[in-house]
């Protein structure tokens, strides 16, 4: 048999096959506008991701806003500066356009605390249950909720249901336990929970704030419980960003992934941002997967179309539906803008 390695090779567009060497004297935001628009390419890019990148995306957003602004762009390609569950939320969004993530490995800790099969056996147990995933997980754990909520409408999700409605809320058992102290509720909450934010150090955060009586310190709803009870104000990341902006406060301790400093300070170029300290175990707060995307990934990226989201049609219209539910709900709270 005589096999054609060149077809062979057209078929599996690895990137392993392509020359990944980049010119050090290229300007890569240069460089990554150019392809933006010869490719009708948009960057998409979380308040996480590091400075080069936010400064390069078209968007920068919390989960609510990324989402909402993968359901309506135009564009041909998007290029999602974040990490694997928020570029297949894209993708099951927009399975007519290409989607990519520099780089394929970038996941997450708390949706991977959550796998499917093992999800599937738990809410089989409580069929009279709603399902409530915070969109931190993969599609299949998608296709198994009735809807999804962000940190920014966990609330009003929650809300908009009947009082004696029982609830599971999965995967993140922090948010879980705030929203459940915030409304009275009881929901079931799965046992997951994000690295990075269960590893920040109250003793340290209460230190820093003795030596600094003025400043202000505003935590990420997936922190631990003991965090968030020092905190003068909790929200998502875009809520963090819009109370650092108009808090009459000068100096700000934050309690989530450090990237979105980047953001504060850019607003709020006068004001002070310490990030809070993380616990002896780890040397940084930063997401490991966060940071797999750098600005000369995204750059090959937009070059090759690579590497490239993909996903059964099945799980994507599945996993489709609470993820619109999601949006109307949020659209009908005033939480998000009207489609047109
Ligand atoms: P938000 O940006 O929606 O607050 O989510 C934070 C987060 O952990 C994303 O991974
Ligand atoms: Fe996942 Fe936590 Fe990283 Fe967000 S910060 S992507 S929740 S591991």
């Amino acid at each position: 048999m005589v096999v054609d390695l060149a077809a062979a090779q057209a078929k599996l567009p690895r990137l392993g096959y392509l020359d990944l060497t980049i010119n050090p004297a290229l300007d890569l935001f240069e460089e990554i506008a150019k392809l933006k628009q010869e490719k009708d390419a948009v960057i998409l890019a979380h308040y996480y991701q590091e400075p080069d990148i936010q400064d390069v995306a078209d968007y920068i957003g919390d989960s609510l806003g990324l989402a909402q602004e993968a359901e309506r762009t135009n564009a041909k390609i998007i290029l999602f500066a974040g990490v694997h569950f928020m570029a297949e939320t894209a993708k099951i969004l927009n399975p007519d356009k290409k989607v990519l993530l520099p780089d394929l490995n970038a996941g997450c800790s708390l949706s991977d605390s959550c796998p499917p099969p093992l999800f599937k056996a738990f809410r089989k147990k409580y069929p009279n249950h709603i399902v409530i995933s915070y969109i931190n997980c993969s599609a299949g754990i998608k296709a198994l909720s009735d809807i999804i909520c962000t940190s920014s409408n966990a609330r009003a999700i929650i809300d908009s249901l009947p009082e004696n409605q029982e609830i599971i809320f999965a995967p993140d058992r922090n948010l879980g336990a705030y929203i459940n102290k915030e409304t009275g509720r009881k929901m079931l909450l799965w046992n997951g929970a994000c690295m990075v934010h269960e590893m920040f150090s109250l003793e340290k955060i209460v230190r820093l704030k003795t030596r600094n009586p003025k400043a202000k310190v505003i935590a990420h709803p997936e922190c631990e419980e003991s965090v968030l009870k020092t905190a003068d104000f909790i929200g998502s990341t875009a809520q963090l960003l819009k109370y650092t902006q108009n808090d009459s406060a000068d100096t700000f301790i934050v309690a989530t992934e450090a990237g979105i400093l980047h953001r504060m300070q850019q607003l709020s170029p006068n004001k002070t941002f310490i990030s809070a300290p993380p616990d002896n175990t780890c040397a940084c707060n930063d997401c490991p997967h966060m940071k797999l995307n750098t600005l000369e990934k995204v750059y090959l990226g937009l070059k090759y179309e690579l590497p490239e989201i993909t996903m059964d049609e099945s799980l994507r219209r599945a996993a489709k539906v609470p993820i619109d539910r999601m949006l109307e709900i949020s659209r009908n709270a005033g939480l998000i803008a009207s489609k047109n």
